[in-house]
């Protein structure tokens, strides 16, 4: 079992089980090692499956100071097969049912009901336009904590139930589609090309090579139509800019998970392996959402850069698209970690192929030291994916925001990107509705952090004079100056992707003109 009862998914970046429930084959020795479980056996009679359980569940609490509650299920394996020994469900409660949050319950409600009038006005107000961004309500005159205060005035505004319904007309459906006839005519088309938190990631090479990515909703421990209203409409909305990935089509299906899927599946899972369950658990009559997406390139992590001018160009490209959506939409994204920033490089043409190879060779005959420069500006296209944790207000006014209401997402550690969770959350004191331009400026830092740190690019000598210098001199101005919680930071104003774009179209504050030049 992992530290924090962490899942990690696709390449190991993703935190999360939302409440901490944990699939366990009893035989596996980890498991075993951890948290020294029983193994029980068929022939268990149901008494003794209950002492042993209630005995296990006992000590674990004991251990981990946690209400735990432990059930046996038959369930298949990952691999399909249902398991010969009984699987135990672990479900430790992210929730203690203590009197303390008893009192809480009982106040939050007591609150709600009192606000529920206020919240109303607020809301009809929105529609017919008196109310302003940023010139939300307070609400200072009740003995309750900030954060309360503020999410009360953020579910109105974003009205926070969606049903299946309003996501099947939002993508002009009357019902859901059976899953294996939508899919039978792509079969050929179709492989698995990666995995999601939520979902598994299938690329459907016909004409235009899109990628598809099949999320199951509505159940227990899967999405909320909520989450997939939110993911479609911004979709759709950023899908207008320059740098976001444009969705071709989104269906609804129902069924059980078609079989040509789960060939692809297994194909992946023998030549990646996987941190997914094979996804042939779920019911007859499961939903599941078709995202269909133009193809963005390979992820940030994944994709090899060459030169420090390469990593400047992805890194200002990522800015000025933060920027423009920022003032079309104010749009934070709030999950900006190199697995959601796709990057691709134009195919050159053979007379570019010819001058890209002189060019290295000549820049190598010259400068052995230098590597050389390898793309011009236009080269390289960036596409940033995955709003399921953004927020950004469309044009009717309706925002949509995430609300961050999964504890285990602050608690992750080992890198970089899981303090950044923990930054936004300080600055933002928890109130995800409202704009707050600064945590894409905390997103712009962990971006360069990993260019810079991550990439395994030669760091220039000092006295380097060669471009790559330049650029390398850059990436640690801008480390030094953005730095969450630095004084640079609010010195120069950079508190949002507009203000960082602009500090840098002028130079970085750095001294040399000729440096400057580089950067326009
Ligand atoms: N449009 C796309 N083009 C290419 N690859 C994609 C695209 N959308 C998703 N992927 C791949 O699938 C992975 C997971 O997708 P993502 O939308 O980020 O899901 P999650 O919400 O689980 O992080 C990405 O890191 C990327 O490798
Ligand atoms: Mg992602």
């Amino acid at each position: 079992m992992q530290k924090n009862h962490l899942r990690t998914y696709g390449n190991s970046r993703r935190y999360i089980t939302n409440s901490e429930r944990i699939w366990a084959q009893l035989d596996d020795p980890d498991f075993q090692k951890n948290v020294d479980l029983y193994v029980l056996q068929e022939s268990t009679e149901r008494e003794r499956v209950s002492t042993q359980i209630k005995d296990t569940s006992d000590r674990i609490a004991s251990q981990t100071r946690r209400p735990l509650r432990l059930s046996v299920s038959k369930k298949k394996d990952r691999s399909g097969v249902p398991p010969k020994e009984p699987v135990v469900l672990i479900q430790t409660s992210s929730r203690r049912e203590s009197r303390e949050n008893r009192d809480k319950k009982k106040k939050r409600d007591e609150f709600y009901s009192k606000k529920k009038t206020e919240t109303h006005a607020y809301v009809k107000a929105e529609k017919e336009n008196l109310v302003l961004a940023g010139s939300r309500p307070r609400i200072a005159h009740f003995d309750i904590p900030v954060v309360q205060r503020c999410k009360t005035v953020s579910q109105s505004t974003s009205k926070r139930h969606v049903k299946l319904d309003d996501l099947l007309r939002f993508l002009h459906q009357d019902a859901a589609l059976p899953f294996k006839s939508y899919i039978e005519p792509f079969q050929k088309w179709i492989r698995k090309i990666g995995e999601a938190t939520y979902s598994e990631v299938y690329e459907v090479h016909t004409r235009r090579r899109l990628v598809w990515k099949i999320v199951p909703f509505l159940k227990k421990e899967q999405l909320r139509c909520i989450d997939l209203y939110n993911e479609l409409r911004s979709t759709k909305t950023l899908g207008d800019l320059d740098g976001f990935v444009k969705m071709r089509r989104g269906v609804i299906v129902q069924g059980p998970y078609p079989r040509v899927l789960l060939r692809n599946w297994d194909m992946y899972k023998n030549k990646y392996g996987t941190q997914n369950y094979r996804p042939d658990y779920f019911d007859k009559d499961q939903y599941f959402c078709i995202l269909q997406l133009e193809h963005g390139g390979i992820d940030l992590e994944h994709f090899t850069i060459y030169s420090w001018q390469e990593a400047w160009i992805v890194f200002s490209k990522v800015i000025h698209a933060l920027a423009i959506a920022e003032r079309r939409f104010e749009f934070e994204h709030r999950d900006l970690h190199w697995g959601n920033i796709l990057v691709r490089r134009k195919q050159a043409s053979t007379q570019q192929v010819i001058d890209l190879l002189g060019r290295v060779s000549l820049s190598n005959a010259l400068d052995k030291t230098n590597s050389a420069s390898t793309a011009a500006e236009g080269d390289i296209q960036i596409t940033i994916i995955d709003y399921t944790l953004s927020r950004l207000r469309c044009t009717d006014g309706r925002i949509l925001y995430y609300d961050f209401d999964d504890p285990e997402i602050f608690t992750a550690e080992g890198d970089y990107q899981f303090d950044i969770y923990r930054f936004m959350r300080d600055s933002i004191k928890l109130d995800w509705a409202s704009f707050h331009p600064k945590t894409n400026v905390m997103w712009i830092h962990y971006l360069a952090y990993q260019l810079v740190h991550k990439k395994n690019l030669p760091i220039p000598k000092k006295d380097d004079e060669s471009r790559e210098n330049t650029f390398f001199k850059y990436f640690i101005k801008v480390l030094n100056v953005i730095r969450p919680g630095s004084n640079n930071s609010s010195r120069y104003k950079l508190n949002s992707a507009v203000s960082v774009e602009r500090w840098i179209s002028d130079g970085c504050h750095l001294p040399k003109t000729a440096e400057k030049k580089l950067l326009r």
